[in-house]
């Protein structure tokens, strides 16, 4: 059970507690224009020492609709470029905060600040880790779009080795009955063993297209090539694109965490199968339910 004072690991949840946070994050879905007050008088941390678009900004954007305000740290310009170490910048914005969010690269770094922050901590990425927020945004994603969280295919597409995205999500589909996963992916750079189980199979990474002619999967989930993560050895390349669209059942969807550089070609974007921008905008909803919860006003 969920000790609802930190969100690190995918694996603080239940099955139970992933419904009750989607179930709220739904309850959020028509927020727009409406004075909430969940986190009124609350003052959130946002602190990022890496990059993010759609993690920063949603989290910032969900305290706002929820009557909360934002503490946004980033390395330029503050105090680090004096030699400020982490764990002390961490320790100074608690003092000023009432749950914080946290990217960093080292792998197991969010669950270290955790320990020491009396503050709500949750994890937005800790290096090819995990990004725990991302899969509830998955999952709220899928439960909307596809209607269930059961008998899925999901194909896993791109760098599944340092993609943290899809290891929480393997993780988080696994508690719901008769999902299967196909990493499509090279062998070199397919799912860490710790995030495989027994629905979980590799499929050698030659033709795409004819691999999900094979499986008709329900859900692709294609991720970005991390070249920063890589080693040497390690780049590759794919592309979906319309011919891939040619290929998919007709109830099946294309997601991406994004930020995406080759890997969907904007030619597909007006296919209605291809989400992943509707996929950034469930992250509000998501977020904003984390955050109640953690602030103990759900
Ligand atoms: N999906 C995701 O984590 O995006 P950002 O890196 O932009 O936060």
């Amino acid at each position: 059970m969920w000790d609802r004072k930190d969100l690190v690991s995918i694996n603080d949840l239940t099955k139970k507690d992933i419904e009750m946070i989607l179930d709220l994050a739904d309850h959020f879905k028509d927020s727009k224009g409406k004075k909430l007050d969940s986190a009124k008088g609350y003052i959130l941390g946002n602190v990022f020492f890496e990059p993010s678009t759609r993690t920063q900004r949603s989290f910032q954007a969900a305290m706002y609709r929820l009557g909360g305000n934002v503490l946004t740290h980033k390395d330029i310009g503050s105090s680090r470029e004096k030699g400020e170490s982490k764990e002390d910048t961490i320790r100074v914005f608690e003092q000023y905060c009432d749950v914080m969010v946290i990217r960093d690269p080292g792998i197991g770094s969010i669950k270290n600040y955790a320990d020491i922050l009396s503050v709500p901590v949750i994890n937005a990425g800790d290096g090819s880790n995990e990004h725990p927020t991302q899969s509830l945004l998955d999952l709220c994603t899928i439960r909307n779009e596809l209607k269930r969280l059961e008998n899925l295919k999901v194909v896993l597409v791109g760098d599944l080795k340092y993609g943290r995205t899809v290891h929480s999500l393997v993780k988080a589909l696994e508690q719901f009955d008769n999902n299967s996963f196909f990493g499509v992916s090279p062998e070199s750079l397919g799912i860490p063993e710790e995030f495989r189980n027994k629905d979980y199979e590799q499929v050698e990474f030659t033709d795409l297209n004819e691999a999900l002619r094979n499986i008709k999967p329900d859900i692709v989930y294609a991720t970005r090539v991390q070249k920063e993560r890589l080693s040497e050895g390690e780049e590759f390349s794919y592309e979906i694109n319309s011919k891939t669209m040619d290929v998919l059942p007709k109830e099946s969807v294309i997601m991406h965490p994004l930020p995406r550089v080759n890997e969907l070609n904007p030619e597909i974007d007006s296919d209605p199968r291809v989400i992943p921008f509707k996929q950034a905008g469930y992250g509000l909803r998501t977020r904003m339910a984390v955050l109640a919860i953690l602030l103990g006003k759900s």
